[in-house]
């Protein structure tokens, strides 16, 4: 089965094809980045028109490298949440669009969901469940326990900012472009970890919860001094600013194996599926490597970061399990996709 899979939840435009939900045809990513970096952030009606010029080249293009014309798709899979509603509505329309003009079933995805799906979809034929499912994305930090694809249950969030969303708001208080992971994960391989105290937070009756608000503030008065707001100059020197960088990235990634480890001990959990942005970062990936013993699956180059091949690949899992869409579909800014299950 061919399916195309359309993603426009932020600031990627990305459409791919993928066969029988695991065989990437074709992966194209329109990455939005570099014109939102002057905003500091993505600027969402600029990422809305930008999704409504490009959509249609990247579908096409992605046509082109898979070799298949429109008439050979089975199925066209979209990300309908959650995300920027009107970089959603540019998606979902174009999937819609599509299905009727060419008469093809379509079924909408949950975005998240798919960021995990990437890590299982080269190894469909030998998953291990129940397994810890750990998503660290610019809008979610998830702990979920994996009994089967489609079905998950909250062990742990965030109560403040996404870890994404720190590093982010880390590095423009340090004073380096957007996105801020792969920035800050660069100037740390220069710095010194451990020299400032950081510390993560510790959420009350929640072992496995996150709280990153008071590390970024602590990071700010380190930098900028007490009482200062992120547009205060800094008062560290470029050094200084690498061992910032080194000791915010390890005491993050320190509390995330820390709970990791506690949550596969107490959940008799088998191996770990990691989705999402941060979880490109090299220094997490080679700390787990160390530090767990489970098996650890992590999504392939091009996977990690929003694309198309998660979304048709998931697509497919869903059209199986729950058949198509109705046109009616509406996008969602904001979708659960897990049971929610106090440890
Ligand atoms: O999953 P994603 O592409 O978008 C969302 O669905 O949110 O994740 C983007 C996030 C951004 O916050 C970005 O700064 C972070 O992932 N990120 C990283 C790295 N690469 C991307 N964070 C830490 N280290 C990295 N190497
Ligand atoms: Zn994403």
């Amino acid at each position: 089965m061919l399916v195309l899979g359309i993603e426009t939840t932020c600031d990627e435009t990305a459409a791919a094809v993928v066969k029988d939900g695991k065989e990437i045809l074709s992966n194209v990513i329109f990455s939005q980045a570099k014109f939102h970096e002057k905003f500091g952030g993505v600027f969402p009606e600029m990422a809305s028109r930008m999704h409504y010029n490009s959509l249609i080249p990247v579908i096409d293009e992605s046509l082109k490298e898979a070799k298949v014309s429109h008439k050979e798709i089975d199925l066209i899979a979209v990300a309908l949440g959650p995300g920027l509603m009107g970089a959603l509505f540019m998606g979902l329309n174009a999937a819609k669009t599509l299905a009727w003009a060419w008469d093809k079933p379509y079924v909408g995805v949950h975005h998240v969901e798919a960021h995990l799906y990437a890590s299982m979809m080269e190894h469909l034929d030998h998953l291990l469940f129940p397994s810890l499912g750990v998503v660290l994305s610019g809008g979610h930090t998830l702990f979920l326990k994996i009994t089967a694809i489609g079905n998950y249950e909250l062990i742990g969030t965030t109560i403040d900012d996404a870890i994404g969303e720190s590093f982010d708001k880390v590095a423009a208080i340090l004073g380096l472009p957007y996105p801020g992971g792969p920035a800050v994960e660069n100037l740390a391989k220069m710095g010194k970890s451990g020299c400032y105290g950081f510390k993560a937070g510790l959420v009350k009756e929640k072992p496995f919860h996150f709280s990153f608000s008071g590390l970024k503030t602590k990071v700010l008065y380190t930098v900028k001094g007490v009482g200062s707001c992120s547009k205060s100059p800094l008062l560290i020197s470029e050094d200084e600013k690498k061992d910032v960088a080194a000791s915010f990235q390890e005491t993050v990634f320190d509390d995330v194996i820390h709970k990791a480890n506690k949550a596969c001990r107490l959940f008799d959990l088998k191996a770990i599926y990691f989705g999402g942005g941060v979880v490109n970062n090299e220094y997490l990936r080679k700390l787990f490597k160390e530090q767990c013993s489970l098996p650890l699956f992590w999504p392939s180059r091009g996977m990690s970061l929003d694309n198309g091949a998660m979304i048709a690949g998931l697509g497919f899992q869903k059209y199986l399990r729950s058949g198509k869409s109705t046109l009616d579909l509406e996008a969602k800014a904001r979708l659960p996709f897990f049971y929610t299950q106090a440890p």
